[in-house]
């Protein structure tokens, strides 16, 4: 990945986009949707860019309607051994509906590329809106923080490990509520999984030893977000993964002196790296994150959030101007991946069930 120019933050702080993809699980449905790609009109922007390909804005013409297109390069896909991967994505996203994750409305292929057409999500990357403010107050992270905890509770329940939590995967929409997208890491697994992905700056302990991880490593990601959001940088950072794996590893969290009491002691609680301590892996679930001082003393109505988040003003208005609007998406150079060749007949085999 990494097509996004590296950014600095506060002097000594930038980070790359994108991580690391192993190895992915099995098992794929029929796909569906042949002939949308004829009715797409793609004259819009990219609003943004991955391992293999890209994520254009594209208008439906039948309707008008504005839609996010993700489009994978089957060379690549297979190239980088991301085919199961690939259609997990879209087998887990098909079997999701949730407030804050992202509505899969179709997905299809051509000879070169798949295709997986998404709602467009208008307000843009929560990452942005986190650059431009620097760092959040105290309130708007336990805004989205409680979002995504809700997002994890569902994801957990089904079994599914979302594992690439962070900031440019998470998106706001026009009334500036989350949408968690890229579901390219996600998996469904009984128990534990072995697989090294992620982001480095997110990697829980047990994913860099490889000690086999499940749901708690999620939460792990929670609190690296937490801290982000509140800090404007992530706890553990060094300009080589290699210096940041150590750092995870040692675990030393310093805390600005603006943090208040209730999130440093959350943010401890998720960035344990003993397994049988970690807030949100232990009998109460994700019941203990929601009933921890720094959501209930803000009285967080989790109901509300939950089955009625509508009525909740969130913290941030993005600025739009019509549901065609792309202005709260970075520009992308255009594309220059028209020379894409098709893959043979035996690997298009490899996607007759996506
Ligand atoms: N539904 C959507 N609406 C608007 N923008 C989106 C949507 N989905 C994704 N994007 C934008 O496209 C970017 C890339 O999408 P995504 O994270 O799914 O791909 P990726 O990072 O390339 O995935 P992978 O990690 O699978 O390579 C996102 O960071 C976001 O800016
Ligand atoms: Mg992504």
């Amino acid at each position: 990945m990494g097509s996004r120019e590296e950014e600095h933050f506060r002097g000594s702080f930038s980070r790359g986009r994108g991580g690391l993809r192993g190895e992915g699980s099995a098992g794929v449905e029929v796909g569906e949707g042949e002939g949308l790609l004829s009715r797409l009109v793609l004259e819009g922007k990219t609003l943004g860019t991955g391992s293999f390909g890209r994520v254009r804005f594209a208008t439906f013409r039948p309707t008008g309607r504005p839609y996010a297109l993700k489009m994978l390069k089957k060379t690549e896909v297979v190239f980088l051994k991301q085919v199961e991967h690939v259609k997990t994505e879209k087998k887990l996203l098909e079997t999701i509906s949730h407030p804050f994750v992202v509505n899969l409305m179709g997905a299809f292929q051509d000879d070169k590329n798949l295709f997986l057409m998404m709602e467009y999500i208008i307000g843009g990357e929560f990452f942005s809106h986190l650059r431009k403010a620097g760092r959040f107050p105290n309130d708007t992270a336990r805004f989205y923080a409680a979002q995504i905890t809700l997002v994890f509770e569902h994801l957990h329940s089904m079994m599914i490990l979302y594992r690439d939590l962070k900031p440019e995967n998470l998106l706001l929409d026009m009334d500036g509520h989350c949408k968690v997208t890229d579901f390219g890491f996600a998996k469904k697994v009984e128990y534990r999984t072995w697989t090294l992905c992620g982001t480095p700056e997110y990697l829980a302990p047990e994913i860099i030893l490889s000690k086999g991880h499940g749901k708690a490593v999620d939460w792990w990601a929670l609190g690296i977000l937490m801290y982000e959001m509140l800090a404007g940088y992530p706890p553990f950072y060094d300009e080589d993964p290699l210096g940041i794996y150590q750092k995870i590893l040692e675990g030393k969290i310093k805390f600005p002196w603006h943090f208040d009491r209730h999130s440093k002691d959350l943010i401890k609680k998720l960035l344990t790296a003993d397994l049988t301590k970690r807030l949100g892996n232990l009998k109460g679930g994700a019941e203990d994150i929601k009933k921890h001082k720094w959501f209930a003393s803000a009285n967080t109505d989790w109901s509300q959030m939950l089955n009625n988040h509508k009525s909740l003003q969130a913290p941030i208005k993005p600025d739009v101007a019509g549901e065609a609007d792309t202005a709260n998406f970075e520009k992308y150079p255009d594309s220059v991946d028209g020379s894409t060749q098709p893959i043979d007949a035996r690997d298009q085999e490899l996607f007759a069930d996506f």
